[in-house]
């Protein structure tokens, strides 16, 4: 995850704001948190997620059950696609993040939530970034799809453009749909990682499920801290790496910039809609 707060490696971290994940610090509880949270997911994603995630979960499985070891994770997943999972301290700027994704190196927190936190963490911890994100940089398509995002995210700095490019990668990496002939599938990190958000962003009325529509959603705004209000669908992650390779982005920043940015709820005339939402759970008096 990026954040734009501008500043410098806090001590410790290395100039390119990694650190040493330092596996042994971790403790029986943590290694006990990271399988019941893996045992628990996979079982509710075997019908739910998109085949090149379950597929990529098996990377997981390392020598010792657990926390992965990020050295034997990143060996076996640069063989794999290239890609290294590397560790650090919490957010780390965007354009730090932009260069290790361009780079295919993947940033990731290495603390773990308490066991009273099993269900809702508000800050991504090791089981959101490597349990969710992992499994799909072990698909060569989205590998590449996520090093072009990299790429675009370093060219984007010079447009002013990363609040509308930061939401491409929400609504694709982070709360993504993909389209199978057994029907939606999630692959999503946030989603994938989260046990609540695997039955609501398939199965509940209240959201809806739109096409994916590039220019779309480069203006389409997000909740950081409740389940979305619209899910969008891609066709392929070839549709996706494609459309993102070969998009000039310049000139859609250009028109985007422009305009309004539109409700997490809307749904616009050309949208092609898979579900209207009832949004019943966006307006529970609860949520207020
Ligand atoms: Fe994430």
């Amino acid at each position: 995850m990026a954040s734009d707060h501008p500043s410098t490696p806090p001590p410790g971290a290395a100039a390119d704001w990694t650190v040493p994940q330092d596996w042994a610090s971790y403790t029986p509880a943590d290694h006990a948190t990271w399988d019941t949270l893996f045992a628990r997911q996979v079982d509710m994603l075997r019908d739910r997620a998109a085949p090149e995630f379950l597929a990529g979960v098996d990377i997981l499985r390392l020598s010792r059950p657990g926390i992965p070891d990020f050295a034997e994770l990143s060996e076996r997943l640069h063989r794999a696609t290239g890609w290294e999972v590397v560790a650090v301290p919490g957010l780390v700027p965007d354009a730090v993040f932009f260069e290790h994704l361009a780079n295919r190196r993947f940033v990731a927190g290495r603390f773990i939530r308490r066991p009273d936190q099993l269900d809702y963490l508000s800050e991504p911890d090791v089981f959101h970034d490597v349990f969710g994100h992992v499994p799909l940089l072990a698909d060569p398509v989205f590998a590449d799809y996520m090093q072009a995002y990299g790429e675009g995210g370093l060219r984007a700095q010079g447009f002013d453009a990363l609040t509308n490019l930061a939401r491409l990668y929400w609504y694709t990496v982070e709360f993504g749909l993909v389209r199978t002939t057994q029907g939606l599938r999630i692959y999503g990190a946030g989603i994938v990682s989260s046990r609540g958000e695997s039955v609501f962003a398939l199965d509940d009325p209240s959201p809806n499920r739109l096409g994916f529509d590039l220019a779309r959603l480069l203006r389409t705004d997000y909740h950081i801290d409740t389940y979305q209000q619209s899910y969008f669908v891609i066709d392929s992650f070839a549709d996706l790496l494609d459309q993102t390779r070969n998009t000039d982005f310049a000139p859609l920043y250009a028109q985007v910039a422009g305009l309004p940015a539109l409700a997490p709820d809307a749904v616009l005339p050309h949208d092609r809609v898979w579900h209207r939402g009832t949004q019943a759970y966006a307006r529970q008096p609860s949520l207020a």
